[in-house]
């Protein structure tokens, strides 16, 4: 059974409990719900993986408090200190060397050197990894591969019956999940884009390179295909076809069967506070109506449209 939990008092008192039991417990954050384990024990970072069925190789961001509580953890230079000052609380995520005294176990950041921290909004998740008072491990709570959740009702969907409980913060406000740039090195690697723009990193510290693209390092543990629903994809489409459901995006859609609109003002904020939850609706709409795919409009790649064409390009791959 999962238990639902209120944001206030009570719930947030459960919800550290479990974690500190070592249980699994999800809770909004700005960009999408994560499925929180305590990243200082071995056992529960186990249950986390077991219950996404997430592979071994691909590590997890630890939730903190605040920057100090952080830090205490990897070793932040210069750069990690301004970023952590400019957007955090936000969505966020840096990969720093571990530092001495840092107590995410190895299980946590699939045995790298390394570890990915992030300060998120919300002032019952920040009331939550207070009382916890270790770093909280949290990927998405979807199963692995699948749509990623901004409502707790799309967390019981998924992991409903697998972990101890869902702490209801509300539906997420970005929507899409945190920027994670990687700091190990002299340059600045983007490897997930993210909430946070690329072009506003860089204004800050300079220089930042794409995963991939423009720097020879790739990201352990994302995959080509993911956040996939039930039917396939079909990307940059000008018009449904007659068995298509459409993902719209801006003021003049082309008629459709079905239909979901991001964003009908055209706001890639907006879009990006929708993507998922539309993606999940209008998989299970399309497939009741015995639609056989969804064509997805062209979407602006500037600011955080970036981060939506990354979700959509690896919806719509091929499935392993
Ligand atoms: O917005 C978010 O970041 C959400 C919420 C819950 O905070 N979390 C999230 O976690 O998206 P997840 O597990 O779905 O994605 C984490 C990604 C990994 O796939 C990996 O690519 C990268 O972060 N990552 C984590 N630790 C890393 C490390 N030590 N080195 C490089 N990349 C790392
Ligand atoms: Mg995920």
């Amino acid at each position: 059974m999962t238990r639902v939990l209120q944001p206030d008092a009570a719930g947030i008192a459960d919800a550290a409990a479990i974690l500190r039991a070592g249980g699994l417990a999800a809770f909004g954050t700005e960009t999408v719900y994560g499925l929180g384990a305590d990243a200082t024990q071995p056992e529960a970072i186990a249950r986390l993986y077991a219950a996404k069925g997430r592979p071994a190789h691909n590590p997890l961001i630890s939730h903190f408090a605040d920057a100090d509580a952080a830090f205490a953890h990897v070793l932040a230079d210069a750069r990690a200190r301004l970023l952590a000052a400019q957007f955090w609380p936000g969505p966020l995520t840096l990969v720093l060397p571990m530092g001495e005294a840092g107590a995410i176990v190895p299980a946590a950041r699939a045995g790298l050197p390394s570890a990915a921290v992030r300060v998120p909004q919300g002032a019952a998740l920040q009331s939550l990894l207070r009382a916890v008072g270790r770093p909280v491990a949290a990927p998405s709570a979807n199963r692995s591969g699948h749509v990623s959740p901004t409502t707790a009702a799309h967390v019981l969907a998924d992991l409903g019956g697998r972990i101890d409980a869902v702490l209801d913060t509300g539906p997420c406000a970005v929507g899409v999940e945190s920027s994670v740039l990687d700091l190990t090195g002299d340059a600045a690697v983007l490897l997930r884009p993210g909430g946070i723009a690329r072009e506003t990193l860089s204004a800050l510290i300079g220089p930042v390179r794409l995963a991939g693209k423009d720097a020879g390092i790739t990201a352990p543990g994302m995959l080509a295909s993911h956040y996939a629903p039930v039917l396939p994809l079909r990307l940059q489409a000008a018009r449904p076809a007659a068995d298509e459901a459409l993902l719209a995006f801006g003021p003049a859609p082309p008629p459709a069967a079905l239909m979901r609109n991001l964003s009908a003002r055209g706001d890639l904020e907006e879009a990006a506070h929708n993507l998922f939850a539309a993606l999940r609706a209008l998989d299970q709409e399309a497939r009741a109506r015995g639609l056989r795919g969804i064509a997805v409009m062209p979407i602006p790649e500037s600011g955080i449209g970036a981060a939506l064409q990354d979700r959509l390009t690896r919806a719509a791959a091929p499935r392993g």
